[in-house]
């Protein structure tokens, strides 16, 4: 995560440097400036992001960073520095959370080890079924043309098996973040409050913040949210819609229990209220079959569901569905219209092709493997080395989420353990309140099993270096 103050301290720095050294003078590399600073890798980014936005270096991927050619004297207008600064009060004051899904994205440096991104890594990725899936779709020129906005039936059918819906209740969206925003415009207005678990997917509070809503989480443990407390949440506060991932959840891991899942589905009806079910971790499992989707058990409409095929397939693959039934289903027709009009042809033909094909189930039962023995590898190298608590292990998904047994801050941990060479992500964002303990975001899916033991020695460092 990149923070304010560290920024500036990098930024300092570097133009230091840069005023004392001539022209096409190599700077400081990434990890020097991490070490120095006691900086994050995404905050030393971000102050080199700001000084190449202003001209004074120059980022040669692969190479370095360095000093940029000073202009000549006399320059003209057209080329001196614009005077930005009219922006700072027509912009106001800025929303909060994207910050956050920033450094969720933000490549790791050369040379580290990264336990983090929430995708998987590219070679878990079924990289030749997508390029033939890619060919089958560059063959059919009709793929180009508009086609329905709510996109293609054959693709809606496909997203529609699983929680039991009609084609025509689905609507295709690019990928599992965009799904979330439409959802939550078609289904509130701003000024309403949004139910969250606690944690949740920090993208979703960003998006709720954004759409104007007033974030209240509901306690969960390792079988998902409890029902009582959300029961009470729905009445205390007059929310109408709940966010909350039943299978995998990121960041916990936890499925919501077979017990639980009819007195949520109870709660969510006798309140006349909608479930935003995001189902993005479907082709995650790791042990046994997971449960259906909520939806599934849903005749009324309650439950909107959302599945991405990114988080199994590959990040680029920008193809999600959404699910919702009645007047739901129109309003996110409608939003979605407004969002984009309709999602690249191609691109869902595509997507067809790959889920269609015999490679799409070998891709998943080799998945399953890989992400198994990536999980059990770290948490063998956690029991090996450290003092942290991975709870119950996951069933499925791409994530450990592990609890500091000392009191510690966990975005210090994360910096010094990226200043060591091993990328994890804080758990401070993922609450929409206070954290309750410190936690850690372990992205098993990101690294090969070979790499666990070696990532959680230089994490160890790191726990001891901001425990001393
Ligand atoms: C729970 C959850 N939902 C949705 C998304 C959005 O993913 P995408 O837009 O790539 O489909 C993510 C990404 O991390 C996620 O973890």
């Amino acid at each position: 995560m990149s923070d304010g103050n560290a920024v500036d301290r990098v930024i300092q720095d570097l133009r230091e440097r840069a005023g004392a050294a001539p022209s096409g003078s190599r700077l400081p590399s990434v990890r020097e400036l991490t070490a120095r600073h006691h900086a994050s890798p995404v905050t030393v980014a971000a102050a080199i992001r700001a000084l190449v936005r202003e001209g004074l270096v120059e980022a040669r991927p692969g190479q370095g960073t360095f000093v940029a050619q000073r202009e000549p004297r006399g320059r003209n207008r057209q080329s001196a520095r614009p005077d930005l600064s009219w922006q700072t009060v027509a912009l106001g004051a800025r929303r909060g959370g994207e910050e956050e899904l920033q450094a969720l994205l933000a490549t790791p440096p050369d040379g580290t080890i990264a336990l983090s991104g929430g995708y998987l890594d590219p070679e878990l990725q079924p990289t030749a079924a997508l390029g033939a899936a890619l060919a089958r779709a560059a063959r059919q020129p009709a793929a180009w043309q508009r086609g329905p906005a709510e996109g293609r039936a054959d693709l809606r059918a496909w997203f529609a098996r699983d929680p039991g819906l009609r084609a025509d209740d689905m609507v295709i969206s690019p990928g599992g973040q965009a799904a979330i925003t439409s959802t939550l415009r078609a289904l509130t207005n701003p000024g309403d409050t949004l139910l969250v678990e606690s944690p949740t997917y920090l993208g979703a509070l960003a998006a709720a913040r954004a759409a104007g809503l007033t974030v209240i989480p509901v306690p969960a443990d390792a079988n998902g949210v409890l029902p009582d407390q959300l029961r009470a949440a729905f009445t205390r506060t007059g929310a109408r819609v709940f966010y909350s991932q039943p299978l995998y959840a990121n960041p916990t891991g936890a499925t919501l229990a077979p017990h639980r899942r009819i007195e949520v589905l109870d709660a969510v009806r006798e309140t006349g209220s909608f479930l935003i079910e995001d189902d993005y971790a479907r082709d995650l499992a790791i042990d046994g079959t997971p449960p259906p989707p909520l939806a599934a058990d849903d005749p009324d409409g309650h439950v909107v569901h959302l599945r991405s095929l990114t988080k199994s397939a590959a990040p680029g693959l920008r193809i999600a569905a959404i699910g919702a039934r009645g007047q739901a289903g129109a309003r996110l027709r409608a939003a979605r219209l407004l969002d984009d009009l309709f999602v690249a042809g191609p691109l869902q033909q595509a997507a067809l092709e790959l889920v269609t094909s015999p490679a799409w189930d070998r891709h998943r039962r080799a998945l399953r493997k890989e992400l198994r023995a990536r999980r059990d590898a770290l948490l063998t190298a956690l029991r090996r080395h450290l003092p942290l608590d991975a709870g119950q292990a996951p069933t499925g998904g791409l994530h450990l989420w592990v609890r500091s047994g000392h009191d510690i801050d966990d975005v210090a941990l994360a910096s010094a353990a990226a200043a060591e060479g091993v990328i994890v992500f804080p758990g401070r964002p993922w609450f929409a309140a206070e954290p309750p303990a410190a936690y850690l975001r372990l992205t098993y899916a990101a690294a090969p099993p070979a790499l666990m033991d070696e990532a959680v020695v230089r994490l160890k460092r790191a726990f001891d270096k901001v425990n001393a």
